[in-house]
């Protein structure tokens, strides 16, 4: 038995009274699944994960994704990614310590982006340090009919090494690309809209690592880019978590986009991440069908 309960508006819940360091049995790993469909988003409270046990809940999901940017994976266990302010000996960063701070859903440069991502609280600051979480579906579902039909048409390109050097630049925290770390991964193509391959439900999907509306102008390509994370930022979609020590919170990236905030310098925020593959986003060719009949 364990509870369920709602903490925002349309979507994430928490999770009290589970024990994911001890394997869940099929009956209650299937209502947990529905409850992460349900809710978008889950915040497991109370959790006391070692890396085998965190990898061992993720893997239940489907297979893990390794980072790109190995150097930031634990050693041993490539599948964690940290995302961490503290430094080796030599002063090099253990993590990737200015993760996520700009709306994005993880891995969206990948053909196979991320079904979700289970991030664990190991070290978290008095003050800052939260993280930001939209509902894309709710968002999507309120959208007029002109504009979704727009975007139900829309490519976007989503490129990993873009929004690498941007935030490289911003911070100034995070190394350089290499030019093969660049062309690991090219440039790829996402529906604006997808539908969830579980849910069957639409959601907008662009982000941080959207460069480019396709075939459009650069300025069109931005005004669109910039109106739909204006529309899907709106404070009815959105949750802010506030991180509790060994949390472990798992979002639907399929659904949901998140941002980190910042925090003082002077403290340590050390979390673990892995990420689940996902499958090619498409839109629904029935849905689309349906929505372009109904739409005068
Ligand atoms: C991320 O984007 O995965 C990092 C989120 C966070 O550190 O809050």
């Amino acid at each position: 038995m364990f509870q369920v309960n709602r903490l925002g508006q349309t979507f994430f819940a928490e999770v009290i009274g589970l024990d994911l360091a001890q394997p869940l049995d099929d009956e209650t790993f299937a209502q947990v699944k529905r409850a992460h469909l349900e809710h978008g988003v889950l915040a497991f409270r109370d959790q006391r994960l070692t890396p085998e046990q965190h990898i061992a809940f993720s893997a239940r999901f489907g297979p893990l994704q390794v980072h790109p940017m190995g150097q930031f994976n634990l050693e041993g266990a490539p599948q964690i990614l940290l995302v961490s302010n503290d430094k080796h000996a030599d002063g090099r960063p253990v993590g990737i310590a200015d993760a996520g701070r700009y709306w994005h859903t993880d891995m969206s440069y990948m053909k196979e982006p991320a079904l979700g991502s289970l991030l664990y609280a190991r070290a978290i600051p008095t003050e800052g340090g939260d993280t930001m979480f939209c509902d894309m579906t709710a968002a999507c579902r309120d959208l007029a009919p002109q504009m979704r039909r727009k975007l139900m048409g829309t490519k976007v390109v989503h490129h990993f090494a873009s929004r690498w050097a941007r935030e490289s630049a911003r911070y100034g925290v995070r190394p350089a690309q290499t030019k093969e770390e660049q062309d690991r991964n090219p440039p790829v193509e996402h529906p604006m809209i997808r539908s969830h391959p579980e849910t069957g439900e639409p959601a907008i999907y662009a982000g941080g690592f959207a460069v480019r509306v396709k075939d459009v102008s650069e300025e069109e390509s931005k005004a669109l880019l910039d109106w739909v994370e204006g529309w899907v930022t709106q404070p009815k979609y959105l949750y802010r978590h506030r991180w509790r020590l060994h949390d472990l919170v798992f979002w639907d990236n399929r659904r949901a986009m998140h941002h980190a905030t910042e925090y003082p310098e002077s403290q340590r925020r050390h979390m673990h991440r892995t990420t689940v593959k996902g499958n090619a986003p498409y839109l629904d060719p029935q849905y689309l069908a349906r929505e372009l009949s109904a739409t005068p």
